[in-house]
């Protein structure tokens, strides 16, 4: 008899954006024509920008041309993307080789595949509230989990600590879904940790672009010594609206080496031997992203975002809800009013006023009590969602 990897047992029932699907699906069939307010999955929805779309019609076509078609990409990725992204690192004093850049199909792909570098008894230690791949992903693998509770009096962002030990740390900065992020000083002190323990730390950088404050790190690498205990794992789903394109990258810096070996050259076997790399017309689509007119462009779509932030940040304001977030990162975390749970929140808010959003408990235990709002959503569908939560919250 075939035995299925009975880690699967030790997860919760349904991933938390997939129950949260389900449960808006049957309140729609239950009210059928109900508009709603969809604020929960940090899923974008303006459309790809102009640069972006004219690459990937000129690749189109050339793969209709023998001379500029291609095949099998290089499973590392394109040397003209690799090249771009560590000249866009280049450009904010950050020195990345080419070669140390991984393209990928996305971040939350790489989050879980990563952990192929680590030997299966290494344990991870998750800041919670966090997203929950992190936790998952090492739970499918029967790997240990050290949870680490971020609280509310630290701003969300605790320091390192004896308990905080383990062989993988996940940082998240700007921070999913606290909206929390590490000034240079704090960050250093993981690296230093890091480096003083053996541990390796992933840094999920997925939302650096919204940084706004510009004394706060958008890399790992802006921290000395990041080099010998870290990898970068990058998207462009939120900073250039690729969640359904799918196009990531991770920076693997050549110091990296635990026990002898280099993470950065068994990254490459890996890759090499398990994808055949990311389309051709997809890699054309990310480097338009980094050119003068892409970063412009890119950056009138996260304004669009930022001002549903503001909308939102207003109307809870109004309302007298506590919140944090929403200035350096798409995410808005506030406390469930009434002193609701969390899941009791959701349903009170799709039930009176058809706004989805979060959960916090879906995003570890002592996210119980707290709530996410996205501002990925449409501006106006943004406009309207904050004018019936300060009604309704205003009103317990
Ligand atoms: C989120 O809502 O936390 C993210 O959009 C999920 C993801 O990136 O997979």
């Amino acid at each position: 008899m075939t035995r299925p990897n009975t880690h699967y047992a030790d997860l919760q029932d349904s991933y938390l954006f997939r129950r949260i699907a389900q449960k808006t699906a049957r309140f729609e069939q239950e009210h059928p024509g109900t508009h709603l307010y969809r604020m929960g999955i940090g899923d974008v929805s303006l459309p790809l920008c102009d640069a972006v779309i004219r690459a990937l019609h000129e690749a189109v076509d050339d793969q209709a041309h023998a001379d500029r078609f291609h095949g099998y990409m290089p499973e590392c990725g394109a040397p003209f993307l690799r090249e771009t992204i560590a000249a866009h690192y280049g450009s904010r004093g950050v020195s990345v080789d080419a070669d140390e850049v991984f393209v990928s199909s996305g971040a939350s792909d790489e989050l879980g595949d990563i952990l192929d570098l680590f030997d299966p008894s290494s344990s991870a230690m998750v800041i919670e509230p966090a997203y929950p791949a992190y936790v998952d992903a090492n739970v499918m693998a029967g790997r240990p989990v050290v949870h680490v509770p971020a609280c509310e009096e630290e701003g969300f962002l605790p320091r390192p600590c004896e308990s905080a030990r383990a062989d993988v740390l996940y940082l998240c900065s700007p921070n999913n879904p606290t909206g929390a992020v590490y000034g240079k000083a704090q960050l250093q002190e993981w690296v230093d940790f890091a480096n003083d323990c053996g541990s390796v730390i992933l840094f999920d950088a997925a939302y650096e672009a919204f940084i706004e404050d510009e004394e706060l790190p958008h890399s790992i690498f802006e921290l000395e010594g990041a080099r010998t205990c870290a990898i970068e794992i990058c998207s462009l789903s939120k900073t250039a609206g690729f969640t359904g394109t799918r196009l990531g990258y991770t920076i693997i810096p050549r110091e990296l080496v635990r026990c002898g070996m280099s993470l950065h050259d068994m990254w490459v076997r890996n890759r090499t031997t398990k994808t055949n790399g990311v389309s051709y017309i997809i890699q054309r689509a990310g480097a338009a992203v980094f050119t003068p007119e892409g970063q412009q462009q890119i950056r009138e779509g996260i304004a669009v975002y930022k001002r549903n932030a503001q909308v939102l940040m207003r109307a809870l304001g109004a309302a007298g809800i506590w919140y944090c977030g929403g200035r350096n990162a798409p995410y808005l975390w506030l406390r469930c009013a009434g002193g609701m749970g969390s899941w009791e929140f959701f349903d009170y808010l799709l039930r009176e006023i058809q706004v989805v959003g979060t959960p916090g408990e879906g995003f570890g235990s002592c996210g119980e009590g707290y709530f996410r709002l996205s501002t990925f959503g449409d501006p106006q569908d943004t406009i309207e969602a904050a004018r019936r939560l300060e009604c309704l919250l205003t009103q317990r």
